[in-house]
């Protein structure tokens, strides 16, 4: 199960991610916002990271208008390994390398085409399961 979550800024993004998952058979929940009126994007990175640590979902994806701020906020969840991703290299080696459980995106900084891949890679790339990125994980969560 994909956890969903966006501001304002990333809204009609996330409209797309909902097209693309749901074309890929693939189960989402929408964590909100739901609209494109102002909102304030802490709100939708703590509903969608604690989906995640308490099990409810396996990996999310978060949009505001730069990935930035909502990046910010879901790290400060223990359990929560957020990356911002605009390229699908990153996107392959946070998987890979970081295990990281958000994907983060900015609206204003990539299209839909490019976002759709990314999203594409970081569902699609299995963590390594190598013993120096493990140790290195657990170094982050001590
Ligand atoms: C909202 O205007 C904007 O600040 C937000 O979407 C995000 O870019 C913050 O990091």
């Amino acid at each position: 199960m994909i956890a969903l979550g966006s501001d304002h800024g990333g809204y009609a993004l996330k409209q797309e991610v909902i097209q693309y998952l749901k074309e890929q058979n693939l189960d989402y929940r929408d964590y909100g916002c739901d609209s494109e009126k102002s909102c304030d994007y802490p709100v939708y990175a703590q509903k969608v990271a604690k989906a995640i640590v308490s099990g409810e979902c396996d990996r999310g994806i978060l949009i505001c208008g730069t990935g930035i701020g909502i990046s910010i906020a879901a790290n400060k969840v223990k359990g929560i390994r957020a990356a911002l991703c605009h390229d699908t290299f990153s996107a392959q080696a946070t998987r890979e390398h970081n295990d990281a459980n958000i994907l983060a995106m900015g609206a204003r900084v990539v299209g839909p085409g490019l976002a759709l891949k990314i999203v594409d890679v970081f569902l699609h790339t299995e963590f390594s399961n190598d013993e120096r990125h493990k140790n290195r994980i657990s170094q982050i969560e001590d």
